[in-house]
């Protein structure tokens, strides 16, 4: 199996952290998100102690809380000893719910509002990740306004190409994040905030991209960005403390994923800034990586039940569950790679290719096409594997489907972590 939390039980069922995937469907009914509590914990673990065992402990894990948000993960990363890392007023009023305390909140994001801003600074959020110059210039006015010293980093753009294999130093990368190395952006915003009375620079972040199952871009990433940290020093006389290296962690959604033990990264990356900073002269920084995916991906599974299933001969086979693009918008958005199972016949072989299909109405709401199944009867449990990040927090109402349940287990128990939302829950806004 590609996650370390699933199995086959002896009745020839899928189970996730000892429970029964077939009696957890009866139990909440389906679609029906489920989370291993164990899983996430691990990975946690791993993460701290790939610190540890590689750089003194003087780092820490960021969960990216956009790959899964609701009040019971961030209680479950923080009693881990993660911070979070969290992307919009919305996130962060979850972190703060849950009990998250600000200064272990990191918040990220290209455009915030000044509704948002004035959140983290009202609650004493600890690492605000500046973008722009507009925005440096807006949080100093409210900072300003309030007699407040904001901490920040800035994000940079260290120009590095991670989704292609042959990773490229790129002069002027084109995204819509951060600022550029390159062109001295990234050096006259520092310029400006050393001039500004009300916010204090403690680091720079970086973000190379998502699903990397290579180590060299992190290991890349983290040499141009202590470059910048002693040109930095040079030109300005201004020291960081920590280096923000971002998330972007791949994981098995497929065997054909070889995604690379957690805990190695930090040995690759340990080693270079080890070797770097004492090349340049610099301080060790505090090191700080921020997996979303990672944390929760592998971790979490989607049940369903199969409904219709149409043979056409000559072209295909759709089997049709009670759930779609709503719940998992990620096939009819980037085509991604999944495994399902057919989890009644878990330990049956896997022969009949079959494309599994939404509810919706829409032909692209497809949950994976061509993909290798149990044979299929109306009925059956499918679960789809790997969907714990970027599933629930992409889901949408569409055709005002409703949201489905999440259920966390572990050790061989379940418990509700987010309701499944019912049609009162569907017209509460509508006037
Ligand atoms: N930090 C920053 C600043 C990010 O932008 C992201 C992801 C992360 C950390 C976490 O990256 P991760 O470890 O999860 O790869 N919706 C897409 C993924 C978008 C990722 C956006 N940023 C998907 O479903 O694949």
């Amino acid at each position: 199996m590609i996650s370390h939390c699933l199995g086959v039980n002896n009745a020839g069922h899928l189970e996730i952290s000892g429970c029964d995937t077939l009696c957890l469907a009866e139990q909440y009914g389906t679609p029906l998100y489920v989370m291993s509590e164990d899983e996430i914990r691990e990975t946690c673990r791993r993460y701290v102690a790939s610190f540890e065992r590689n750089y003194g402990g003087r780092g820490k894990p960021i969960y990216a809380s956009k790959a899964f948000s609701c009040k019971e993960i961030y209680r479950i990363v923080l009693s881990e000893g993660l911070d979070v890392e969290v992307v919009s007023g919305g996130e962060l009023y979850t972190a703060l719910q849950a009990g998250v305390p600000g200064r272990q909140i990191h918040f990220q994001g290209n455009n915030k509002s000044i509704g948002e801003l004035t959140m983290a600074l009202e609650n004493g959020v600890g690492d605000i990740v500046v973008d722009n110059l507009s925005e440096l210039e807006r949080l100093e006015s409210l900072a300003a306004e309030r007699g407040v010293t904001a901490p920040i980093s800035f994000r940079i753009k260290p120009g590095i190409d991670a989704h292609t294999h042959e990773f490229i130093r790129t002069g002027q990368v084109d995204s819509k994040f951060g600022l550029d190395l390159a062109s001295g952006e990234a050096m006259d915003a520092l310029r400006r905030a050393s001039e500004l009375e009300h916010v204090v620079v403690k680091g720079l972040h970086c973000h190379i991209g998502s699903q990397i199952l290579e180590k060299a871009p992190f290991v890349h990433a983290a040499e141009v960005m202590l470059q910048f940290f002693a040109q930095v020093r040079e030109e300005l006389g201004m020291t960081f403390e920590h280096l923000n290296l971002g998330g972007g962690f791949g994981i098995h959604y497929t065997e054909r994923d070889d995604a690379i033990p957690y805990e190695e990264y930090m040995e690759d990356v340990s080693a270079m800034v080890h070797a770097k900073c004492r090349e340049l002269g610099l301080d060790l920084p505090y090191i700080f990586i921020e997996p979303g995916r990672s944390i929760v991906g592998e971790a979490g599974i989607t049940l369903y039940t199969v409904g219709n299933i149409k043979h056409i001969p000559g072209v295909r086979d759709y089997v049709a569950i009670d759930g779609g693009m709503f719940d998992n918008p990620r096939y009819a958005l980037y085509q991604s790679a999944y495994t399902c199972i057919l989890a009644n016949k878990a330990g049956e072989p896997a022969d009949y290719t079959a494309t599994i299909a939404g509810k919706c109405c829409e032909s692209g709401d497809l949950i994976q096409e061509h993909t290798l199944i149990q044979k299929p009867e109306e009925g059956d449990i499918l679960a789809v594997l790997s969907t714990g990040a970027y599933n629930y927090s992409m889901a949408s109402n569409y055709n005002r489907n409703l949201k489905p349940a999440v259920v966390m287990v572990s050790h061989g128990k379940s418990r509700i972590v987010v309701k499944g939302e019912t049609y009162e829950d569907l017209v509460r806004n509508d006037v």
